[in-house]
């Protein structure tokens, strides 16, 4: 089956997202993933509420928003607002995963958990029923253009079996160094995440390789 293809916009051009948006988006992406950082949970800083709601007016595809901040229950209904169609939040960075996780539902949006490479993927199995996606980082969060991590590739297939043994509705997404060799590594994957792959080359052929991979 065809892969999702969720390019991610840290590695777009910043001052022309609306002009990026349209350009892969007629390049047959699926869905938008929007980084946000805070600077706390990661060192870096990016964009924050107002830019998912600008980016929601001009994106005919879903936005697939990336929270990596501290207590993300604090913003999750103004996210929501904002336009976020898929919320992930990280599990490291709240005391109350499972809450946020059903108040995103609850506000109308579909809620995703992710884990950084150090953590358990056994940590958010407990949570997948209340989750629509499900994150593997492959790298550690912060910053586009590093290396895929190939040791945390056995989280993927570990998420495989839970979903299918307990025949849950739970897509698995990849985040992290994705580009035409190491999504074939990922193929148990439903949904590829890639920045600096799609944006360096040419957006069509770089969004139809990991599409088929
Ligand atoms: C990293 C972000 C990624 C990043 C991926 O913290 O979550 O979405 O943009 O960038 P690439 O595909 O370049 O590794
Ligand atoms: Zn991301």
């Amino acid at each position: 089956m065809s892969k999702l293809v969720a390019p991610s916009i840290l590695s777009a051009d910043f001052a022309n997202l609306e002009k990026e948006i349209k350009a892969i988006t007629e390049a047959g992406a699926d869905w938008v993933h929007v980084d946000v950082m805070d600077g706390r949970f990661v060192p870096n800083i990016t964009i924050g509420i107002p830019v998912v709601k600008s980016l929601k007016k001009v994106s005919s595809l879903p936005l697939d928003v990336h929270l990596m901040i501290e207590e993300p229950e604090r913003y999750v209904e103004d996210f929501v607002k904002a336009g976020s169609d898929y919320l992930t939040i990280h599990i490291e960075s709240t005391k109350d995963a499972a809450g946020t996780l059903r108040k995103i539902r609850e506000l109308g949006a579909k809620a995703g958990i992710t884990l950084r490479p150090r953590t358990p993927v056994e940590q958010v199995l407990p949570l997948l029923p209340l989750c629509d996606l499900v994150l593997v980082m492959t790298v550690e969060p912060g910053f586009g253009g590093q290396s895929f991590m190939h040791d945390q590739v056995p989280k993927i297939t570990r998420l495989r079996e839970e979903i299918s043994s307990k025949n849950l509705n739970c897509l698995i997404e990849v985040d992290g160094g994705i580009n035409a060799e190491t999504a074939k590594i990922c193929r148990e994957a439903d949904v590829f995440v890639a920045g600096s792959y799609v944006f360096g080359k040419d957006y069509r052929s770089a969004i139809s390789t990991l599409k088929n991979a």
